[in-house]
């Protein structure tokens, strides 16, 4: 096939949800309370989830139906295109492959939605009538707005306060579609409060500002707390991207030896990566490659370990690679990868050999990103443009080996809203973060007195 679009028609969006807990060779350890070092159960987290989603995180069915008003939400974007790159493979002058699926249709320009519809849909179903959250780069707080006001619910969204400082529009966005957002650390929170109190210029992070929205949940009866990314449901509500992709690609007459996406949390990865995996976990050769940032190397630098998903110390402890829960990343432009941990699933995913990861600056990363928007037309947001450089590396590898590979990843989002980080970029004021090791132990100190996961002794 010659087409450079390969586009499939409103009944291709899948019916169900890729669960790959039911396939792994080894699942991901428990979840434990922090006060006894026990698994929490479902009446642990019921004031924060609605029960379908705390079922759907430790469900071992392969397959969950989605409901019919969530597919019927989802015909506003999906399915969404997927793309042979011929221009950006003739400007690279690679002789492999390159596809790519592109998430940005949706309306609020990336992958999150695929969940926020979904969470959204279940916490009206269970009676909740506000949804509390944090966000980094402010692309799940918009989704997360847009889906509470498709379902009539209200809104509260933390955002990390360099983000919302550099893209003061994405507020506006979150605005139009009815939410109230504020600048995390807050005085909105106790969590919030004791930040300011030590650090009045914190530039925030993801694990401060889930502090927050954990704690507003916790606190209000009428609300519940939602995750873009990380929680096993959420990667799973993203499996609808794979499972396009691999349509896709069949009507391609095509199937990638490597799959690759950026990793903040790890959702729009495990959504594209998993189906894929189910694949390769079949039997099928694929090679599965996680893209992270140098400013926050999770998987390449962090351990495996349980760990705090917040930095206020709310949350369950989770077993994942961590840079420990106090570290703060450096304030670089792709807001959604300044995350200390990692999904339990592309952790274990990691720990089993199944996927492999990477680390970038963030001055590559943008070399790549406008390479891309010159050859194929697209503006990457900076998370995606992660994904842009490892494909480019991976070309260039296969090119000097004499290899032609199909390469296919995730363009998670655009970054219409990210031209300020452009703007640094193209004026050459755009600084890489180098993390020194001692930086790193510092911030693993916190994490010493907890429990060890099963296997890690040290
Ligand atoms: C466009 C885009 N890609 C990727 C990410 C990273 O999150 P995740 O790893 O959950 O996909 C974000 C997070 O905000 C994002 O906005």
């Amino acid at each position: 096939m010659n087409e450079t679009k390969i586009t499939l028609p409103e009944s291709a969006i899948p019916e169900r949800w890729y669960n790959i807990q039911a396939d792994m060779p080894n699942r991901p350890q428990p979840v434990l309370h922090p006060g006894t070092g026990e698994p929490v159960g479902p009446d642990d987290l019921a004031p924060l989830f609605p029960m379908e989603l705390i079922l759907q995180e430790v469900s071992q069915e392969a397959e969950v139906p989605i409901p019919d008003a969530v597919r019927d939400i989802y015909r506003l974007w999906r399915p969404t295109p997927l793309y042979r790159a011929r221009r950006l493979e003739e400007a690279i002058s690679t002789r492999s492959r390159i596809f790519y699926k592109y998430e940005g249709v949706s309306p609020a320009g990336s992958h999150k939605p695929n969940t926020a519809v979904a969470q959204a849909y279940y916490n009206k179903q269970e009676g909740r009538s506000r949804i509390a959250t944090e966000t980094g780069a402010g692309q799940w707080g918009s989704a997360l707005a847009l889906a509470t006001q498709l379902f009539g619910l209200e809104c509260k969204v933390y955002m990390v306060r360099v983000s919302y400082e550099q893209k003061p529009y994405r507020r506006s966005m979150m605005e139009t579609w009815g939410a109230e957002v504020v600048p995390s650390p807050s005085e909105d929170t106790q969590s919030g409060r004791a930040i300011l109190e030590q650090a009045p210029d914190s530039p925030g992070s993801l694990g401060i500002a889930i502090s927050e929205a954990v704690e507003d949940a916790a606190g209000r009866e009428d609300t519940a707390y939602s995750l873009g990314s990380v929680l096993n449901h959420v990667l799973m509500h993203q499996t609808v991207i794979g499972q396009e992709a691999l349509a896709q690609m069949e009507l391609a007459g095509a199937f990638p030896d490597l799959v690759a996406g950026c990793v903040g949390g790890g959702s729009n990865f495990a959504g594209l990566a998993f189906p894929f995996l189910r694949e390769k976990i079949a039997g099928r050769d694929v090679e599965v490659l996680a893209c992270e940032p140098a400013a926050c190397p999770t998987l390449t630098r962090g351990p495996f370990a349980y760990d705090f998903g917040d930095t206020g110390q709310l949350t369950p402890l989770v077993p994942m690679h961590t840079l420990g829960h106090d570290f703060v990343p450096p304030g670089i432009h792709a807001g959604g990868l300044r995350y200390h941990g990692m999904a339990p699933l592309v952790s274990q995913l990691v720990l089993d050999g199944l996927v492999r990861a990477e680390a970038y600056g963030q001055t590559d990363v943008f070399a790549s990103a406008v390479r891309f928007a010159r050859a194929e037309g697209i503006i990457p947001a900076p998370e995606a443009a992660h994904a842009v450089h490892g494909v480019e590396q991976a070309a260039a590898r296969a090119d000097e080996e004499g290899r032609e590979r199909t390469i296919l990843f995730n363009l998670s989002g655009h970054g219409h809203f990210d031209l300020g980080a452009y703007d640094a970029y193209l004026q050459g004021g755009l600084e890489d973060f180098a993390l020194p090791e001692d930086e790193i132990e510092r911030a693993l100190k916190a994490i010493e007195p907890l429990p060890k996961p099963a296997g890690v002794t040290s």
